[in-house]
């Protein structure tokens, strides 16, 4: 396929975020709740944000410089005035108010008034937690990384989590449930990801050291009925089986494509072993 190129040396910094939304994405969301040196609340959704250590626990995230003129956010000076935050999540149900605390409210202004979340008193910082965020950390600051002084540099906010809060009914187990917690992240423009339903889809960690890519027969690498997805599930097996072996049962479909139709089946039930019993009769078809 054919490539476009843009060099970052051309774009303005307004392009050049334009281009990073669309080339990390989607990106969780912290909605950062802070507070400043007399107390005034204030909270604001932050997508360049990550998670990157567990010992320490560390998550980072980005109030940057505005692209427009350079100056700088409220959440920014309050972190590093009060050196504490909560970092809340945002599940689905937030997304219109969370949309809302994301606009520049002047000096002063609390936008859990304004966007209509509930602040609760959290424990170890002075920052409020937000009642309706599925899962929140409380984080003192850690360190702040300038990368930058222009329009649009980064001021990157490292945070050590203090402590995890969940709301009780999204555990299974000991855990959050991932297909509970029903995120959001941010993509390029306007444009959101649900991780919900049918979005959210398991993959099997490679199995030890997988046979690989090149260990697939490639009769099934030429097919026009297994995807890219199908073969890769196959090139992460952990042995792989002796296909002259395979014994056919009856109902096995009798044609090439039948076979690999039914491979393509088994895959998605996550049936490694009937793929591969398939993927030997195809062998031999
Ligand atoms: C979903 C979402 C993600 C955002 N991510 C960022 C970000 O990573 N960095 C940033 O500087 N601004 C980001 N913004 C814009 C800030 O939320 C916005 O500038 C806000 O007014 C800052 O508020 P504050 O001055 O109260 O800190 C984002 C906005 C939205 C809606």
């Amino acid at each position: 396929m054919p490539l476009h190129t843009v060099l970052a040396a051309d774009l303005n910094p307004i392009q050049t975020n334009a281009w990073l939304c669309a080339g990390v994405a989607p990106r969780p969301i912290a909605f950062a709740s802070t507070v400043d040196e007399a107390g005034v609340r204030n909270l604001a959704p932050f997508s360049f944000f990550n998670a990157f250590g567990s010992n320490p626990p560390m998550i980072a995230f980005a109030p940057n410089r505005r692209g427009r003129d350079g100056s700088v956010k409220h959440t920014y000076l309050n972190a590093v005035a009060v050196k504490e935050f909560v970092i809340a999540t945002v599940s689905h149900a937030m997304v219109q108010q969370m949309n809302v605390a994301s606009a520049e409210y002047g000096d002063g202004v609390d936008e859990f008034v304004k966007s209509g979340f509930t602040p609760m008193p959290a424990r170890f910082v002075k920052a409020a937690l937000v009642a309706e965020s599925p899962l929140q950390m409380e984080c003192r600051l850690h360190q702040v990384v300038e990368l930058g002084t222009g329009p649009g540099s980064g001021l990157m906010i490292l945070g050590e989590v203090l402590c995890f809060h969940v709301q009780e009914h999204l555990l299974k187990g000991d855990l959050p449930d991932p297909a509970l917690l029903d995120h959001v992240g941010r993509n390029g423009g306007a444009f959101y990801t649900r991780a919900f339903g049918e979005a959210l889809f398991q993959v099997a960690k490679p199995a030890g050291q997988p046979i690989g890519w090149e260990a697939v027969p490639e009769v099934l690498k030429a097919s026009h009925i297994l995807s890219a997805n199908d073969l890769g599930r196959m090139a992460n097996t952990a042995v792989l089986p002796d296909l002259a072996a395979a014994e056919g049962r009856s109902g096995d479909p009798a044609s090439a494509e039948g076979l690999e139709q039914a491979i393509h089946l088994a895959l998605g039930r996550e049936d490694l072993a009937e793929a591969w019993r398939l993927a030997g009769l195809r062998l031999r078809s």
